[in-house]
């Protein structure tokens, strides 16, 4: 009998492939070619699955014209490329790859946060250029990140990791904003401190974004919350893009109305909003928040073995969703 056909829809760890050989025929994408929509729905004819990178639109429109199609398995926690309610309708199972990559894109929150308030990029070019010439008391001075107040907007599982480092790390007060407040004890766990988002903006030295991005989270940080920040504050964005109104965080950004923002993610990456790269006191990375060589192998396998627990054992790892199966 022939195996299920899958289609890997980006380049992906090895190892993740070597575990789906055995169950599926393969249609992978070595050369990590980006596929325009009409090559996706072409190359999915055919397919019971497909491991999805988070780039991938799957919505109805696609559906309808990939009717054996039955799961989508983003190798990514963020899956604001699903349409989860018509892949539900559809009876198509969604799956993300959560808590494999929460420390370090935690991490990476921290990195981009210490680079910012110490000004890294800015420093590291100063010298680079040779305009190093003595030092002198006000060159390059940047906002403390011990004792200062942390706060970080969406605190699921990775705000909660930001919150510890913060904390226990660095002695930082935490305080956060969520749709819904954490119980007693895990705020007393991470060591943060429930506030309203206007007093998150106001009282934070710095803020730290990681908000599931999605129609109801887009511009949740726009001029009127940059206007509340103190002049000496710093924003981390490792959500997604399209959580900041990048022209209004450039704009406050050139006044010098904050210190500066350290950004993983942009609204139309990898394009660059060129306001933004004009500046010098900002920080910018290519989304690269879980990009450690043991974490991409981690969220390659958990993808691989949702498509193996739907397709071949009747149950995925970690669904979205509860469709009722094609
Ligand atoms: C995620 O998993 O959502 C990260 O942003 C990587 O895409």
């Amino acid at each position: 009998m022939s195996k299920p056909a899958i289609l890997v829809a980006r380049a992906v760890a090895p190892e993740a492939i070597d575990r789906l050989r055995p169950h599926f025929e393969l249609e992978t994408n070595p050369d990590d070619a980006i596929w325009s929509r009409e090559e996706l729905i072409a190359k999915l004819q055919g397919k019971v699955g497909a491991f999805t990178s988070g780039g991938e639109r799957i919505d109805a429109a696609l559906l309808a014209q990939c009717p054996e199609l039955k799961i989508c398995a983003n190798m990514s926690v963020g899956y604001n490329n699903f349409d989860i309610d018509a892949m539900t309708a559809a009876g198509v199972q969604a799956t993300n790859a959560p808590d494999v990559l929460t420390e370090t894109t935690a991490d990476m929150a921290f990195t981009l946060l210490m680079a910012t308030a110490r000004r890294v990029s800015e420093a590291e070019a100063y010298l680079r250029a040779g305009l190093w010439k003595k030092m002198s008391f006000d060159m390059l001075l940047g906002s403390d990140i011990h004792g200062a107040t942390l706060g970080i907007l969406g605190m699921g599982r990775i705000g909660q990791a930001i919150a510890r480092r913060g904390a226990h790390g660095f002695g930082m007060n935490v305080i956060y904003h969520n749709r819904s407040q954490l119980d007693a004890a895990t705020e007393a766990t991470v060591k943060a401190r429930y506030v309203s988002k206007q007093d998150l903006f106001k009282q934070a030295d710095h803020v730290v974004l990681v908000v599931p991005y999605s129609p109801a989270s887009h511009h949740t940080v726009a001029a009127a919350e940059i206007a509340l920040m103190k002049p000496t504050a710093t924003i981390v964005n490792i959500g997604r893009g399209g959580l900041i109104d990048e022209d209004a965080l450039a704009a406050a950004l050139a006044a010098n109305k904050i210190l500066g923002a350290g950004l993983d993610v942009f609204e139309g990456e990898p394009k660059i909003n060129p306001g933004l790269l004009a500046l010098k006191n900002v920080v910018l990375t290519p989304h690269i928040g879980s990009a450690s060589g043991p974490t991409r192998k981690a969220m390659a396998t958990l993808a691989a073995d949702n498509l193996i627990g739907y397709l071949i054992n009747g149950k995925a790892v970690t669904p979205l969703n509860s469709p009722k199966p094609r």
